[in-house]
Order: C-alpha cells, then sequence, then structure tokens
C-alpha cells in the first residue's frame, strides 16, 4: 500500500505530494488530506502522473462541478470539460504562431486567476503536462494571502473598499487589441468582484486580483484605477509571494483560485511544443469580502 507523502516546498506556497495515483480509486482518506493539504499550500504538485483524460476527469469531479471553458477552439473533444492548454492541436500539429488558437493562449502570460469573469469563479483547476518545451513554459503562482498581508496601507485602503470589473472580453483586448472587436463577444462574461476576500473555508483574507481579466475599479477614474493596478500588480508579483513550477512531463499540479494567481513564462511556440489539459473546478458560491 502507498502512504501519502505531503512536502512543503521552499517557496512562498505550495506542497509535493507522492504517494498517491489519481487514476486509481483514491481513497476517502487520502483525498480528505488532499484537500486540506490544498487549503494548507494552495498549490500541489503531483509527479509521475500518466493518466487519462478521463481519468484527470475523475479525479476532478470529486471536489465539484466541472466547469467547461468558453473558448471552444481549445476544448478536447474526447472530454469537454478539458481545456487543452496547448500550442498543438489534436491532429498533433503545431498552431502558426499568428493564428487565432496560438495567440489566444498567450494571454496566460499575464498573471490572473481562473475563471474570475464568471459570477461564482472557479475554486480551483488541475492541469497535467503531456509534452512540455526544454526551455521557457514555466508557471508561476501567487500567494494572495500573503501578498494581502503585506500590502501598503495606501493600496490596502483602496483594495479593501473597492469592486473591480472582471471581463472575458479583456483578456481577447489584451491579446489581439481593437481587432477582438470582431470576435464574438460575451457580454455574459463579465462580473464585478471586491478587490479583496475571505477564504470560504479558512476565512483568511486575501487579495483578489485577475490582471488578465480586469478591465478597472469601479469608483476610480480612468487613469486613478490604472495608476491603482499597475502598482498593486507590481507590488503582488514580487519574488518573495512566489513559487514558479519548471514542468516535468506527466507532473498534475492543482491551485486553489480563491486566493493564488498564475502566470506562464515564455517559450518559443513556433519551434516548441507544450501541451497542458486542465480541468476546472466550479466554485460554490460569490467572492465574498
Ligand atoms: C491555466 C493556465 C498555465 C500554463 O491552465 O489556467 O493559465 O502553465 N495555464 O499553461
Ligand atoms: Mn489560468
Amino acid at each position: 500500500m502507498m502512504t501519502l507523502e505531503i512536502n512543503p516546498l521552499d517557496a512562498a506556497l505550495g506542497a509535493r505530494i507522492k504517494g498517491v495515483h489519481l487514476n486509481s480509486e483514491v481513497s476517502a482518506h487520502d483525498f480528505d488530506l488532499i484537500a486540506e493539504a490544498l487549503i494548507d499550500h494552495h498549490v500541489l504538485v503531483f509527479p509521475e502522473q500518466d493518466i487519462s483524460e478521463a481519468e484527470q476527469v475523475g479525479f476532478s469531479s470529486n471536489f465539484g462541478k466541472l466547469e467547461i471553458h468558453p473558448s471552444k477552439a481549445h476544448r478536447s473533444s474526447v472530454q469537454p470539460e478539458i481545456y487543452r492548454v496547448a500550442n498543438v492541436g489534436e491532429d498533433g500539429t503545431i498552431f502558426p504562431v499568428d493564428s487565432y488558437k496560438a495567440r489566444y493562449l498567450t494571454g496566460t502570460r499575464v498573471w490572473h486567476t481562473d475563471s474570475s469573469f464568471r459570477a461564482i469563479p472557479s475554486m480551483g483547476s488541475l492541469l497535467r503536462a503531456v509534452e512540455i518545451p526544454p526551455q521557457g513554459g514555466q508557471t508561476s503562482f501567487c500567494n494572495l494571502h500573503s501578498v494581502y498581508e503585506k500590502l501598503p496601507e495606501k493600496l490596502k485602503g483602496i483594495a479593501d473598499h473597492h469592486m473591480a470589473v472582471h471581463s472575458y472580453d479583456y483578456i481577447q483586448t489584451l491579446v489581439f487589441g481593437d481587432k477582438a472587436r470582431s470576435f464574438n463577444q460575451h457580454d455574459d462574461l463579465v462580473q464585478q468582484h471586491p478587490l479583496t476576500r475571505s477564504h470560504p473555508v479558512t476565512a483568511r483574507r486575501s487579495l483578489y486580483i485577475s490582471p488578465h481579466t480586469i478591465s478597472k475599479v469601479i469608483g476610480l477614474t480612468e487613469t486613478d484605477s490604472r495608476a491603482f493596478l499597475d502598482e498593486i500588480y507590481e507590488f503582488a508579483s514580487q519574488d518573495e509571494f512566489v513559487y514558479q513550477h519548471s514542468w516535468s512531463e506527466n507532473d498534475v499540479l492543482m491551485w486553489d483560485n480563491r486566493c493564488t494567481m498564475h502566470a506562464v513564462a515564455l517559450y518559443d511556440s513556433a519551434r516548441y511544443r507544450r501541451v497542458l489539459l486542465r480541468t476546472t473546478i466550479a466554485g460554490d458560491g460569490p467572492v465574498v469580502r
């Protein structure tokens, strides 16, 4: 019998978990330990998980209902709950770098927390590495509890008392500029959330920001909103709050979207293949301050 081993990473967040195969029936006991570790460490790294799409969907479903990603172009044809974070199609060919499908993914290079454009954003995501480039393409995670606790008073004062607009179309505007207006607009995927929140399980407070979806802060002028956001993004992305993951094939990472944000490092997507498969667990309530 395997014993579950949980080792905190030497970083601002994260733990590595060994001794469990996410393909087999994970015992109720191990599942509880994993759920607890997610709350304690915010990001979990499970090495050597050679599992199928169906098994990933199966394991992820233990945590709640799964979301279907808005981009049809990136959905798996086998399992609609799988979002292909990949510069390679299911037929195995690399997308041309200036194609919609390839450029859309460059949006993940900007810090964000998944599906904050929904009224009830995702509680967590799981991402499995199928193919990884020989260099670049690391994923960084930021501990938004620690950021909140160290925020300078001036920024905290604003964050504690304001809401931000999160919009799916804003991602496309960042990536495609004005051309984005000619794509499908998602008027339904725009939401306001407070800039700070308390965690539904622990009640610990955190900043709630998603730089790739926040178009503005409500109640500030356009200029003040931009200046505030730039300042808080710069503060939050300091190394002391961040763990950068260098992927190995078959790593599965799971993270808590309620208190972290993440971003992908640049890689040469014209030359190298990068294929990761994501499942996204729906949240169970709105963002509450
Ligand atoms: C995601 C994402 C991270 C990555 O899957 O939510 O932002 O490493 N991608 O590609
Ligand atoms: Mn993401």
